[in-house]
């Protein structure tokens, strides 16, 4: 039986995040912002939350559909051929091959890692091809982006700059110049003059971002879009941006560290898996075509405790240097870290390795960490890890052109992972002469044909203890 509601019930929704509430108060419970309840008639707070993205989303339909009949799949013209090159390679391969145009690509990342240059630096190497271009930023002025493209190199007439941040004046500028591709530095900056809330606030976000869509389907501008990732690891709170657009990639890094890398999360274009390597120079960002090159610069080989891993990122692998420092702690309680792996993983690897092989620890002090900056998160880490803290604590090296993946379970055995044949590859391709790895998947390659090695061995490994054997030797 449904329950009657008194006609003239209230509810109050959050502006922000949408969160319905039946008493007022100041502060928000779903997102806890302060303020941002306002009062709607029951019932009609949630469609008033929702109502700016279906509306867009309405009008962008409108706009894209010209001929809204079913077609043979055959009959779909595909736009691979229409394909745009950035004229970054590590950019391009993230994309899928390029910008398909008229698609709305969102570029999300931590304030200061170098967004902003890279989509001047696309913004320069597209106009320099005779596309023409529409750089607006509600961040900087024009003169702040003048000094950093001074950096960068000469910029063609095709690029046009414009420091702004009302939704309108930006509709009219596209109008008046017709770019081809444009960037919105950044999403919470812009706002639409006719949305009661702050730029960057959910609705404003939502608001602006449809517009966004609607311009590039109805004209078939690529539009970039640059947005702030939150503390917590959302674009401008919501995932809701992610739905509206067609790519979403993120730029990320250690800020200390000089090596960014552009990460697809969604490519409605292309896959996924993909990952692009930059270094953050004087002059912008440069490419790392070969990143484990570049990240192994500066190892030194045969010093105890340092390991080389091959880490999958998507589809890509790298070697990265795995360091373990194991010393007699001084301390009641003995100290342990771990920079750019888990934590609880290295406190579990170590409690293996002193039930499994006796090796003792529980007195020493260790710190892991992986070079570079890099964090790996996968269980093929486990193997490098267990044989940097043995190497650290015999004070012997294994061998340097050794490499080693695998994940280790509870009793010590080697366990197999993902695309060992292309963790292989990389490790050939850098030089590398040995690949430590699990057995089962070793026999696996083996059955399967094996692959070209190069001169370099494979070495299945079934149990940990095979490890510190291989060290004494
Ligand atoms: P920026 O693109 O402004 O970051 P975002 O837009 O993501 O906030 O990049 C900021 C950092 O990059 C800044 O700390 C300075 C550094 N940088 C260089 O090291 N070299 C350069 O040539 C440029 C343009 C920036
Ligand atoms: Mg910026």
């Amino acid at each position: 039986m449904e329950r009657a509601m008194p006609k003239d019930k209230t509810l109050f929704f959050c502006k922000e995040c949408g969160t319905e509430v039946s008493k007022w108060q100041g502060q928000c419970p779903g997102c806890h912002a302060w303020n941002t309840l306002v009062e709607a008639p029951a019932g009609q707070a949630a469609k008033l939350a929702t109502k700016a993205v279906s509306e867009s989303r309405k009008r962008a339909a409108a706009n894209t559909g010209l001929k809204k009949k079913p077609v043979t799949i055959r009959d779909v013209e595909t736009a691979a051929d229409a394909r745009q090159s950035v004229g970054m390679e590590e950019f391009d391969r993230v994309l899928g091959g390029g910008i398909v145009p008229g698609s709305l690509i969102l570029v999300g990342g931590d304030p200061g890692i170098g967004k902003s240059t890279l989509l001047l630096q696309t913004c320069r190497m597209l106009s320099g091809k005779g596309i023409r271009t529409l750089y607006v930023s509600g961040e900087e002025s024009e003169k702040q982006i003048k000094l950093r493209a001074d950096r960068i190199g000469e910029f063609e007439d095709g690029m046009l700059l414009f420091s702004e941040t009302s939704m309108s004046s930006i509709l009219e500028a596209v109008d008046e110049v017709s770019p081809s591709v444009l960037v919105v530095d950044s999403i919470q900056t812009v706002y639409e003059e006719s949305i009661d809330a702050a730029p960057g606030s959910v609705s404003q976000v939502r608001e602006i971002t449809g517009t966004l869509l609607q311009l590039a389907k109805s004209r078939n501008i690529t539009v970039f879009i640059v947005g702030h990732v939150t503390k917590e690891g959302n674009v401008a709170g919501p995932r809701m941006l992610e739905h509206m657009v067609d790519i979403v990639l993120y730029f990320e890094g250690d800020k200390t560290a000089m090596y960014r890398m552009l990460r697809g999360v969604k490519n409605r274009f292309g896959s996924t898996n993909e990952v692009g390597v930059f270094e953050m120079r004087e002059k912008g960002l440069v490419e790392v075509p070969n990143p484990s090159e570049y990240l192994m610069a500066g190892r030194l080989e045969d010093e105890a405790g340092s390991v080389v891993v091959c880490t999958m990122e998507g589809s890509r692998a790298f070697l990265i240097e795995v360091q373990a420092l194991v010393c007699r702690s001084s301390f009641p309680v003995p100290r342990r870290t771990a920079v750019g792996s888990d934590y609880n993983r290295v406190n579990l690897l170590m409690a293996v390795l002193e039930k499994r092989i006796g090796l003792t620890l529980g007195d020493c002090d260790a710190y892991v960490n992986v070079a570079g900056g890099m964090r790996i998160t996968e269980p093929a880490i486990d193997l490098a890890l267990v044989a940097a803290l043995i190497s650290s604590h015999t004070g012997r090296a294994f061998d340097p052109k050794m490499v080693f993946f695998g994940e280790v379970g509870l009793v010590g055995e080697v366990r197999a992972v993902s695309q060992a044949e292309r963790r292989i590859a990389e490790a050939v391709k850098t030089g590398y002469t040995t690949i430590i790895m699990p057995e089962s998947n070793r026999i696996a390659i083996e059955k399967a044909g094996g692959i070209n090695l190069g001169g370099a061995r494979l070495v299945g490994v079934k149990h940990i203890r095979e490890l510190s054997q291989m060290n004494r030797e």
